[in-house]
């Protein structure tokens, strides 16, 4: 026999600066369902697992909402832990990067860098957001990628090209919090020379088994081929971290203690247990004789922070490296990215609130493969494949069999089941493969075989109708004794993925599911609880509903603070809006307000600028023959053939403005943070074009 592995899995720790949403959701329940699987198999399994807290983005959500830092990531660890108790996503601790455990092992990882020579000190010229008062971090900077040119690139590397660079090279760079030209300020920043890593960092990730092929490929090609670029680890102050000990005023990005982050929730997890630190993440490199493995789940782009920079820390600080990094694609809706103004953008809590968390558990098993590939959540086939495999497979053979067995209990002996028991045992070995290298996909595929093949069974033996004969009640029994057995022999499989599903099916046949090895063998002789109802079938309505939800509340990069203390789906707005964008304090008299000629126009016309980006032209009627000239910043969130015949509101008196497209002679007014996500005012009925707004 052999003995039980000792496994630590890890998950992206989640930023605290927002709620979790169904994009998360595919790491969470494909980790979830790994961790679920080992222990099952009898493997010590631990799940451990933490906010990010730290950075900049972090400290300006507490700052617009008006709270300190320390009280927002408490609110929001609070709220992520809410929803991954709901999505049944059990973890054996979640910690915080803002701890003193975590603290303490930065301290300890930095003095064996420093010690290591990896540590060097430059001047830095950093974007610095003058609107903001802040610099701007990598991910708060956009503008066309100094390689590639491609517009809109972040501030750290090229989702076109795939280049990596610091904000400070990128071309037009403008603010993502204020939308302004951030202006160039120098500061010290620290830095790990990963050149001097660059051969172990080559021989790690093209050998063994740490890596898929095509991550092991996509390094060599994109990154190894050249020398490393060093690492800016440290950020000037302000900033929401820790300061570094021997270098007072600044701070360790983000980046540094998140990773760490995960040894620091272990050690919580150590306190916690009377477990040893040391026995689950060794201090030394090769420790493979130490007997434990370490596995972090993560998607693909945060690859090179976990495969470079990750490794490269635990290499320098002579910690064990992980034994497999795990990384997946991005979910789309309906093929598409998903989108808050198109309702796609789903909070992990909307979607519980509409839906069945089992559905989207199964759903995203279905479609997680051992790649990288991006995976659709398409509502069609999500509502068709639940409603075929879960209800109209799976549950409909506990359905049909319960009730003819409930005063008699399950058969003494298994019955001769035409070989569908070793069937289901033998394809057990084909799905625990599929399940140990994350191809869920394929154990989701062989277990509904099974699942088909017990169907057809019990088809053949019609229960409900040889149970009208008293003279046949042994076959009854034994057929549905069968029946019910296949059944959790399926739900064994499927519990990794189907928690609660399991749990029901225990709870039925008098036997807790805990072990695979349920799966091995049949039940006979026992006790069969009444049915009851274990799954209800999805309609699309409530999806369209979810969508529709999503619209209204919109998530996405807004702190969920303000969304958690509002009354959210009980008719109250959330404060997300104010959170973004504080009222103004600076009160105006009437005059003020009046010197602005507000009008109602009607768009005439409105088509493309071809050369600009982000511009409609609009020509607007103000009733007769008065008309406007206007370029309007909503091309992202409108079609012209859309607009033409509604009704806006325009500033009438703006000072006319050259532009390089032509003459624009007022403003449409609007809401909404930019892009795809802006609204034009619309009035009501019987509004005119020409009527002053007072
Ligand atoms: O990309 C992210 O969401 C990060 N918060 C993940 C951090 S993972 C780890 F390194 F901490
Ligand atoms: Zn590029």
């Amino acid at each position: 026999m052999t003995s039980p592995r000792k496994i630590l899995v890890t998950a992206a720790l989640p930023y605290a600066n927002g709620p979790i949403h169904i994009g998360h959701l595919v790491e969470y329940i494909q980790t979830d369902i790994w961790v679920r699987f080992q222990k099952l198999m009898g493997n010590r399994c631990i799940f451990i697992w933490a906010d990010d807290t730290h950075g900049t983005a972090i400290m300006i959500s507490a700052k617009k909402a008006g709270v300190s830092e320390e009280e927002f990531i408490a609110r929001m660890n609070e709220e992520h832990q809410r929803d991954f108790g709901t999505f049944q996503i059990a973890y054996d601790n979640y910690g915080s990067t803002n701890s003193s455990e975590n603290r303490e092992l930065c301290g300890r990882i930095w003095s064996a860098l420093r010690q290591a020579g990896l540590i060097v000190e430059k001047d830095v010229s950093q974007l610095y957001d003058t609107v903001a008062g802040t610099f701007l971090a990598d991910r708060f900077v956009k503008g066309n990628c100094p390689k590639c040119n491609a517009p809109d690139q972040y501030g750290d590397n090229c989702d076109k090209c795939g280049s990596t660079y610091t904000p400070a090279d990128l071309k037009n760079p403008y603010s993502t919090l204020t939308k302004t030209t951030p202006e160039i300020r120098s500061a010290k920043h620290l830095f790990v020379e990963l050149e001097k890593l660059h051969p172990f960092l080559e021989q790690w990730t093209q050998s063994g088994e740490h890596l898929q092929t095509e991550v092991a490929n996509y390094l060599k090609g994109h990154f190894l081929g050249e020398p490393l670029r060093d690492w800016d680890v440290s950020r000037p102050a302000p900033y929401f971290g820790f300061e570094i000990s021997d270098s007072p005023g600044n701070y360790w990005y983000v980046w540094f203690d998140a990773p760490i982050g995960y040894m620091a929730s272990l050690e919580q997890w150590c306190q916690k247990t009377g477990e040893k630190f040391n026995d689950w993440w060794p201090q030394r490199i090769d420790a493979e004789s130490a007997g434990v493995e370490i596995h972090h789940f993560i998607g693909k782009d945060i690859t090179y922070f976990h495969t470079l920079f990750w490794p490269g820390m635990l290499h320098a600080a002579k910690f064990k490296l992980p034994t497999r990094v795990h990384i997946h694609g991005f979910l789309t809706v309906g093929g598409e990215k998903m989108s808050k103004s198109k309702g796609t953008f789903v909070k992990a809590e909307t979607y519980a609130k509409h839906l069945d968390v089992s559905a989207l558990r199964y759903y995203f098993a279905s479609k997680l493969g051992p790649r990288l590939d991006d995976l659709d959540l398409n509502p069609g086939e999500f509502i068709d494949k639940v409603n075929s495999d879960l209800v109209g497979k799976v549950v409909n053979i506990a359905s049909r069999c319960t009730k003819f067995v409930q005063a008699s209990g399950l058969s003494a002996n298994y019955p001769e089941d035409g070989g569908l028991f070793t069937a289901g045992v033998a394809a057990g070995k084909e799905i625990a493969t599929a399940y140990e290298g994350c191809d869920y996909a394929r154990a989701m595929r062989l277990i509904m075989e099974l699942a088909a093949s017990a169907n057809v069974y019990i088809d053949g033996k019609e229960p409900w109708k040889i149970a009208k004969d008293p003279a046949r009640a042994q076959e009854v029994q034994d057929a549905c004794t069968v029946g019910l057995n296949l059944f959790r022999q399926i739900a064994v499989y499927l519990s990794p993925v189907l928690p609660k599903l399991a749990e029901q099916a225990g709870a039925l046949l008098n036997e807790p599911i805990a072990h695979w090895k349920q799966s091995q063998h049949p039940l006979v002789g026992t006790k069969v609880a009444p049915f009851s109802h274990m799954m209800k079938r999805l309609e699309l309505k409530d999806f369209e509903a979810m969508i529709e939800e999503s619209k209204e509340s919109g998530v996405g990069f807004q702190p969920a603070q303000a969304e958690g203390t509002g009354d959210r789906g009980q008719g109250t707005d959330s404060g997300d809006a104010l959170t973004a964008e504080p009222l103004v304090t600076d009160l105006i008299s009437i005059d003020d307000f009046t010197k602005v000629d507000l009008r109602v126009a009607r768009v005439i016309n409105a088509e493309e600028v071809p050369e600009a980006k982000k511009l409609l032209k609009l020509t607007l009627g103000l009733g007769g023959d008065v008309k406007r000239q206007v370029f309007a910043g909503i091309k992202a969130a409108y079609k012209p053939a859309d607009l033409v015949g509604r009704l806006v509101i325009v500033v009438a008196n703006l000072q006319p403005r050259q532009m390089k497209f032509g003459l624009s002679e007022g403003m449409v007014t609007a809401c909404g943070p930019g892009g795809e996500e802006v609204f034009l005012l619309s009035l009501d009925e019987g509004a005119k074009p020409g009527m002053r707004v007072h």
